[in-house]
């Protein structure tokens, strides 16, 4: 029996074999269409070349590509488990040609590979052809000799497919598989064809039209060839298996439900089992893409998914977390092909286990209270809307969980009652956002989030991305149709790559370009609690609501940010082991050309501190650990050590950076962070401080530079140090040296200069000798006015003209830049009597000044006016007169 993995193996060889590039498939989140919330068909990759936008270096292709249909247009969540063939993934095989062969090609094609290299019957085949595709119709009777009953005519959508309202389109033609007449059903077209007996196994669709918004359609470029066989379909049938859940593949993923929930994997749990398969699948394939488990958009129906999931293994009786012990059995299937399931495997597990340890505090409570409920309900009566809100809003349960849950037991939930209660909700948010006092200019950001829901942010996984426009607002904040060439305001996109400013890290900048527009996105905000408001100038033509648009971020900028982030992580621990404990974020700014983190510690950090952190970080550098970024609540996050960010407010969900692995084992940083790093430390380069200082009472603030930035700044300061070496005309390595002994130089020439003008000042009046004193009351008084002569040179000038005068009273005043000084001496043996405080503070009255003091021996005081010196001499004189007198 083949597996699924040989079906898929030669589906894709066939193809090979007849030109056909292989190409790995996408993503499960498609960057190319804002409209679609998964790929759920394998020509999603392939759009933009069918529409002639893009161009390959090839004109065939094959895959076998990844599909999810839950949440969206293509919604499958509800009927897993409980058919035969519903999936929430599974994969597409497909082979295409972008103007390459058409029908004429496609059809043998198909033929071949069905009837030879898969060997079906070709009387169990049939064929459906759009009804006016004569074209098909005869190719399928030349090429396969069918009988015209077995070419039926379809003329509804059913034959005619589409990706969407808009994309590529064109009438296709089904293969049919007839499981035989013990199975009922009819035939396609039929009343009874939705019965089991005939199963679509491949669509094979001819793409020849792009539909347009307006209803219109343009031809493509070219015909071209656009083909899905699913695989578990296919793969049944060729397994003789009326029951995708039958194969191999999702056979054995049962089999280790069972096992690890200690179940029968065919008994009365057996629906559980299907699902839970399913699921593991879905959200294992999700995560592995980069979609996180959150309360808006992709994340949520993850969410849905996985809570899903989990109650199915509650009703298996399982106690502990199963979902991720089974993501072994899944890699073991198709780790082989989608290498990104091994990759990713930590990832998965332990985001599985995470939710399933969160949930389960809620699932129990959760349970029992809609076990509650139901026996309060008469015969028929739905779960009344309110319960469902309790359940959704106070247990994590998401709708379509509760739904699942009532459907065992035959009931519904009031739908209407149930969104009432959530607009309820709503209106009270609101209200307490309003009694914030921001409400005012806010409110148009609430209809849009009321209307629109929140922004979904794609930018940790990628910087170019396309959304759709869903309201324009313009420079006063008012909501218009379409924004011009040189008009500033605002775009709301369904989904971005933009970081909108939060948490200390600014946003980030770029283009966003519609068929008739371009937009500069110079700032982005967060509105509303989760509407991104991207700011900008429409620098030409026009852009429109309703628009889909490419939104393309400045990766320099972007990257920059990036590196002063991480860095700024390693910043915040080596800060902390180098100083202590007490070191707490008081707040950060990572900007793209620099960044800084403030911090508690009460006095300025050493250079040594500083140089131990540089190293540190620098260190962590070089080691070139993986970031890794996980989901958790804000309890587990502190729970496993990490650092929770001073004044920020986090929701039910936050992210845990971690990086960096410390020599005795541990990680080095982890912190809450909501925002972008880079992929490994080593993309930093380098880390340098720039500066260190005081912002508040025992705050500090540390300035420093990541990346090219830091090099740059390190050049700079090089080039510095040489041309201050070639100043001294020294090497670079003898500065320091010769520094040192130039300031010994100076100084001592500041002490002779000192000295110089002190015998100046003296020789300008009168020189060296013994004062020229006059005899007041019989006591020698000698005065003199020292200009350029400083205060504090006073003293020992005064000491001098004492000794010189033997006996008697010497009065000073120093003049500099205009300002007094004066000083009083009074030799010792006339002190008894005369006080130098006295005549000084008589003196600095004089001088338009205040005080003055010392002691009776020598006093000093300061005034205000120079030119007042001989009104100063003349108040010393009289005052000396009272006191000899
Ligand atoms: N794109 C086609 C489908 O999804 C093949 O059925």
């Amino acid at each position: 029996m083949a597996s699924l993995n040989d079906v898929r193996r030669s589906f894709l060889d066939f193809f090979v074999k007849n030109g056909h590039q292989e190409v790995a498939s996408s993503p499960l989140v498609p960057r190319n269409d804002p409209t679609l919330m998964f790929t759920n068909a394998g020509m999603v990759q392939f759009k933009n070349v069918f529409t002639g936008l893009e161009e390959l270096p090839y004109e065939r292709a094959v895959t076998s590509q990844k599909c999810v249909r839950a949440g969206g247009k293509h919604n499958d969540l509800d009927n897993v488990g409980y058919t035969a063939r519903h999936h929430t993934f599974f994969e597409m095989l497909g082979n295409f040609s972008f103007g390459d062969y058409f029908k004429e090609r496609a059809i043998p094609l198909a033929w071949e590979l069905v009837t030879k290299e898969f060997g079906l019957p070709k009387d169990k085949l049939l064929v459906t052809v759009y009804h006016d595709d004569d074209a098909a119709a005869d190719l399928w009777k030349k090429v396969a000799g069918l009988p015209d009953e077995r070419i039926i005519r379809i003329a509804t959508s059913d034959n005619f497919w589409s990706m969407g309202p808009t994309g590529p389109c064109g009438p296709c033609s089904e293969i049919f598989f007839d499981h035989g007449p013990h199975i009922p059903g009819g035939p396609p077209g039929s009343p009874d064809e939705d019965g089991d007996r005939f199963i679509e196994i491949w669509n094979l669709v001819f793409m020849q039209f792009e539909q347009q918004a307006d209803g219109s359609r343009l031809n493509l470029p070219s015909p071209s060839i656009d083909t899905g066989m699913g695989l578990e379909r296919v793969g049944a049938v060729l397994q003789g298996k009326h029951d995708n859940y039958d194969t191999d593949l999702m056979r054995s993923l049962i089999l280790a439900s069972a096992e690890a929930t200690g179940g029968d994997p065919d008994g009365q749990g057996k629906f559980h089992h299907r699902v839970i398969a399913d699921h593991l699948r879905a959200t294992s394939f999700l995560i592995a893409d980069g979609v996180t488990p959150s309360n808006e958009g992709r994340g949520y129906v993850l969410r849905r998914i996985m809570r899903r999931a989990m109650r199915h293994a509650h009703m298996l009786g399982a106690q502990d977390p199963v979902m991720w012990r089974l993501v072994p059995a899944l890699t073991r299937q198709m780790g082989d092909h989608f290498p990104e399931l091994i990759r990713a495997k930590p990832l998965i597990e332990e985001t599985l286990k995470l939710e399933e340890q969160r949930f389960q505090k809620t699932l129990d409570r959760g349970l029992r209270l809609l076990d509650d409920e139901l026996a309060k309900l008469g015969e028929g009566q739905p779960l009344s809307g309110e319960a469902a809100f309790k359940l959704y809003d106070t247990y994590g349960f998401p709708l379509d969980l509760t739904q699942d849950a009532l459907r065992e037991k035959g009931r519904s939930v009031d739908l209407k009652g149930f969104e009432s209660a959530m607009a309820e909700q709503k209106t009270k948010a609101r209200a307490a956002w309003a009694g914030s006092g921001e409400a005012a200019d806010e409110s148009v950001w609430f209809d849009l989030k009321d209307q629109h829901g929140a922004t979904e942010f794609l930018g940790y996984e990628t910087e170019i991305a396309e959304g759709q426009i869903l309201a324009l607002l313009d420079a006063k904040g008012a909501q218009v149709a379409s924004l011009k060439a040189g008009e500033t305001g605002s775009v709301v996109l369904n989904q971005t790559p933009f970081y909108a400013e939060m948490g200390g890290q600014e946003a980030d900048h770029g283009v966003l370009s519609t068929e008739g527009g371009k937009l500069k996105i110079s700032g982005v905000a967060k509105k509303a609690g989760g509407v991104f408001a991207h700011l900008g100038e429409v620098a030409s033509g026009e852009i429109r609501v309703g628009q889909a648009a490419r939104l393309e971020l400045d990766h320099e900028r972007r990257g920059k940010i990036r590196s002063n982030h991480t860095a700024t992580h390693f910043l915040h621990e080596a800060l902390r082991e180098q100083l202590g404990d007490h070191v707490a974020q008081k707040g950060s700014l990572v900007a793209a050309d620099r960044f800084r983190f403030d911090f508690s510690h009460p006095k300025a950090m050493t250079t040594d501190d500083l140089t131990a952190v540089e190293q540190a970080v620098n260190a962590y550098i070089r080691q070139n650990d993986v970031v890794t970024t996980r989901v958790m609540t804000p309890d587990e996050a502190v729970a496993e050590g990490a650092r929770a960010l001073f004044g920020e407010k986090y929701g039910d969900e936050v992210r845990v950076v971690s990086v960096g692995r410390k020599a005795g084992g541990g990680i080095y940083s982890i912190e809450l962070c909501g925002g972008v790093h880079v992929g490994r430390a080593g993309e930093i380069g380098a880390f340098k401080i720039v500066s260190e200082g005081a912002t508040a009472a025992g705050v500090r603030r540390v300035e420093a530079l990541s990346g090219a930035a830091a090099l740059e700044h390190l050049e700079v300061q090089d080039r510095r140090l040489k041309a201050a070496a070639a100043l001294l005309k020294a090497q670079p390595g003898q500065l320091v040296e010769r520094l040192e002994a130039l300031l010994e130089e100076r100084k001592a020439l500041q002490a002779e200069a000192a000295d110089l003008k002190k015998k100046l000042a003296l020789a300008g009046s009168g020189g060296g000798s013994a004062p020229e004193a006059e005899e007041i009351a019989g006591v020698k008084l000698a005065t003199r006015l020292l200009s350029g002569v400083s205060g504090k040179e006073l003293r020992s000038i005064l000491d001098e003209q004492k000794a010189q005068l033997g006996s008697g009273v010497v009065a000073l005043i120093a003049e500099e830049g205009g300002k007094p000084t004066v000083a009083v001496g009074v030799t010792q043996d006339l002190t008894a009597k005369i006080s130098a405080v006295d005549l000084v503070r008589a003196a600095v009255a004089a001088l338009g000044g205040k005080g003055g003091g010392g002691r009776p021996d020598a006093a000093q005081g300061g005034g205000e006016d120079a030119a007042l010196a001989p009104e100063a001499f003349a108040a010393v004189k009289a005052k000396l007169a009272e006191l000899a007198g």
